[in-house]
C-alpha cells in the first residue's frame, strides 16, 4: 500500500484537530504523514508523523509552500480552514477572501501538483449553501440558493471543486454538513454558535445567551435544526477519502452528510435530562432577530439515502447521548 501524506487545512480549528486525532488513532492511516496548517499554530496528535505548518492560506506563496515540505506531494487534502457563517455576514470581503479566493489557489497548487495522479480534494461545505423556498426534506436535487455571505461563499468554491473534478485536475468530494454540536472549546463567530453553547456552557456551569425565543415558553423554540455529532462527522471524513470516486454521483460531487433533525427545545430538554434543572437555569434567554433569521433559513430535514448508500453513518438517539458524551468530556477535562 503506498505511503499516505495527507494535508489538513484549518488543521488549528475544531474538527481539524479531531480530524488530525482521528487519523492518527485510525489503523489505516496511524502512519500517515501529516501535512497540518492553518494560520494560528495547530497542534500534532501526540505521537503522529506531523509538521505543523503556521500560514496564512490568502497569501499564494505560502499555499503554494505547504505542498513543498520533506513530506512530499500529498495524495489528500482536507480542506477545513474557512471564516463562520456570522463572521462572513459581518466582514463580506474577508469572508469571500478566505472561504472563496483562498480555496481556489488551495485548489489551484492541488491541480498543479497532481498533473501526474490527481489528488483527493475534500471540502467542508455546509447547510448554508441551502436557503428560500425549500421543500420539506431537502434531496439530492433541492436547489441551492443561500440567504447568506457564508454560504454563497461554500456554494462558489463547491461549484469550482465540481468543475476541477469533471475536468479530472482533482478528485474532489464535498461534504456538505449538519450543525456540530456539541462543539468543545471557545464559542465560534458562527450563527450557530448557541447550538453548542446552550448545552456546553451550562454543563460547565456557565451562563449562556440563546438567541431564539425570550423564555423558556417562547414558541421560537420550536425552531428545527439539522446537526450531527463530531465523532460521527469526524468518521465521515475519514471514510470521504475511501469512497472509489465511480460510485459518487456522475454530475456531482456533493454529498450531505447524515444527520438528524432537532429543535431548540428537545436540546435543552436533554440538557435537562443529563444534567438536571440547576444546568437548564444557565440559559438565559435574549432573542436576535438577525441570528434567528439567517439559522432559520436553514433546512432541517434531509433525505440521506444517497450518503448511507455510500456507507457514511447517522448518529442514533438523538440529542441525548451527545449531550451524556460532552458531559463526559467536561468531566475527563477534555472539552
Ligand atoms: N462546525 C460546524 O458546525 C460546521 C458546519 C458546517 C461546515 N463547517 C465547516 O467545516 C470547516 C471546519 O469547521 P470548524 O468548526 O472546525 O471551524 P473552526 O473555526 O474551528 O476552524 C477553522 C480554522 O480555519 C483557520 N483559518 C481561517 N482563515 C485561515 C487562513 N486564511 N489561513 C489558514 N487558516 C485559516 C482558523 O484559524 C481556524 O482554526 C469550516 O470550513 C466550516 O465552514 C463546520
Amino acid at each position: 500500500m503506498p505511503h499516505n501524506i495527507i494535508l489538513i487545512t484549518g488543521a488549528g480549528g475544531f474538527l481539524g484537530g479531531l480530524l488530525a486525532a482521528a487519523l492518527h488513532a485510525d489503523p489505516k492511516t496511524s502512519d500517515a504523514s501529516l501535512i497540518l496548517v492553518d494560520v494560528v499554530e495547530p497542534k500534532a496528535p501526540q505521537g503522529a508523523n506531523a509538521i505543523t505548518i503556521k500560514a496564512d492560506l490568502c497569501d499564494k506563496a505560502q499555499v503554494n509552500d505547504i505542498f513543498k515540505t520533506e513530506f512530499g506531494i500529498p495524495d489528500t487534502v482536507y480542506c477545513l480552514h474557512g471564516i463562520m457563517s456570522r463572521g462572513s455576514e459581518d466582514n463580506f470581503d474577508f469572508g469571500i477572501k478566505v472561504n472563496v479566493d483562498s480555496v481556489r489557489s488551495l485548489l489551484e497548487c492541488t491541480r498543479e501538483y497532481g498533473k501526474d495522479s490527481p489528488i483527493k480534494f475534500i471540502f467542508a461545505s455546509s447547510l448554508a449553501v441551502y436557503g428560500g423556498p425549500l421543500p420539506s426534506i431537502v434531496t439530492p436535487t433541492t436547489t441551492t440558493t443561500p440567504e447568506s455571505a457564508y454560504g454563497t461563499g461554500k456554494l462558489l468554491s463547491e461549484l469550482i471543486i465540481n468543475e476541477y473534478s469533471r475536468r479530472g485536475f482533482i478528485d474532489g468530494r464535498i461534504l456538505r454538513l449538519p450543525t456540530i454540536v456539541v462543539r468543545a472549546g471557545a464559542p465560534a463567530a458562527a450563527t450557530s454558535a448557541f447550538i453548542s453553547g446552550i448545552i456546553r456552557e451550562p454543563l460547565k456551569g456557565i451562563e449562556s445567551i440563546c438567541p431564539v425565543g425570550n423564555s423558556i415558553d417562547s414558541p421560537e423554540l420550536d425552531l428545527a435544526m439539522w446537526v450531527a455529532s463530531p465523532q460521527t462527522t469526524i468518521k465521515n471524513f475519514l471514510l470521504a477519502r475511501d469512497v472509489p470516486a465511480e460510485k459518487l454521483f456522475p454530475h456531482t460531487r456533493v454529498i450531505c452528510l447524515p444527520g438528524f433533525t432537532t429543535t431548540v427545545r428537545e436540546e435543552l430538554e436533554a440538557l435537562e435530562s443529563v444534567a438536571g434543572k440547576e444546568a437548564l437555569e444557565k440559559v438565559k434567554f435574549r432573542d436576535d432577530p438577525v441570528n434567528r433569521r439567517i439559522v432559520s433559513s436553514w433546512p432541517a430535514r434531509f433525505d440521506i439515502a444517497y450518503a448511507l448508500s455510500l456507507g457514511f453513518l447517522v448518529d442514533e438517539g438523538g440529542m441525548e447521548p451527545i449531550v451524556r458524551k460532552f458531559q463526559e468530556d467536561v468531566v475527563a477535562g477534555i472539552a
